[in-house]
């Protein structure tokens, strides 16, 4: 079941989308949670931060997954998705480093760090709430629009539409890496909770395809539709295509 929740403002959907969260973290002993980069949920971060800042959330008991991470970067590279956590999220509250996982994108054989990284999903009992963004394309994570659908953690050879939008973060376009680790769709599917974030205009017709058009691996979202509990948190920006083809669709 999937439920759309809409706001003014990414900061609004941001604060909505940590008491998720939060609730999850004090409902559990040990939760499990799975995390996404990108500019999406920069505003949900910023709000666990606060929580914890605040006294209202510790993390001591949480473990964290990301999702993906460059192949070739080293995790002090400004633009690994490591660096991105440990800046955005983890240097500011109180988790344990040990309890931070992110795939390596510099292991030396990838298709075994690929193993390592599912059997390390499973050993933590799979995810809680699963954390994702959607991208350009309808990717999640980096799984990128194919013939079909990915189930564990694999290499990806990014498309050039993800290059570009990647590219600019990085000084040159040459600079974006090829390739990357990233959890599959299967693995993605089956966490027990899923919080889709999206923020502006430039998602607002890939969102209502990938949640309302037809379920196909051409666009990787679309097949939230058969996940057993996804909420959504978005800025009125990221859901004008759906509160124009889809009214009453969106809860406010
Ligand atoms: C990247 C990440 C995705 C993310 C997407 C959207 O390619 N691998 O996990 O969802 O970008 O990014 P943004 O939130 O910046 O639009």
């Amino acid at each position: 079941m999937i439920r759309i929740y809409g706001f003014k403002n990414t900061k609004e959907a941001g604060v909505s989308a940590a008491k998720v969260i939060a609730e999850a973290i004090k409902s559990r002993e040990n939760p499990t949670l799975g995390l996404a980069t990108g500019s999406s949920p920069l505003d949900l971060y910023g709000a666990l931060i606060d929580m914890y800042k605040n006294g209202e959330l510790s993390f001591k008991n949480v473990k964290t997954v990301n999702l993906d991470e460059y192949v070739g970067l080293t995790p002090d590279h400004d633009q690994s998705y490591r660096y991105f956590m440990d800046f955005n999220l983890f240097s500011h509250i109180d988790i344990l480093p040990e309890n931070t996982n992110v795939p390596s994108g510099i292991a030396e054989d990838p298709k075994a760090e690929c193993e390592r990284y599912d059997r390390l999903v499973e050993s933590l009992g799979g995810v809680d709430v699963q954390v994702i963004g959607i991208g350009n394309n309808g990717h999640i994570a980096f799984n990128e629009p194919s013939d079909s659908f990915t189930t564990g953690t694999n290499v990806v050879e990014l498309t050039e539409s993800t290059i570009d939008a990647n590219s600019r973060f990085f000084a040159k376009r040459e600079d974006v890496p090829t390739k990357a680790i990233s959890m599959g769709i299967g693995q993605i599917m089956s966490a027990k909770k899923i919080l889709l974030v999206a923020n502006g205009k430039g998602k607002a017709e890939i969102l209502e395809k990938a949640l309302f058009g037809e379920v196909t691996p051409k666009v990787p979202a679309s097949i939230l539709r058969f996940a057993k509990d996804v909420v959504v948190f978005a800025d009125d920006a990221a859901l004008s295509v759906i509160d124009e083809k889809h009214p009453g669709a969106v809860i406010r």
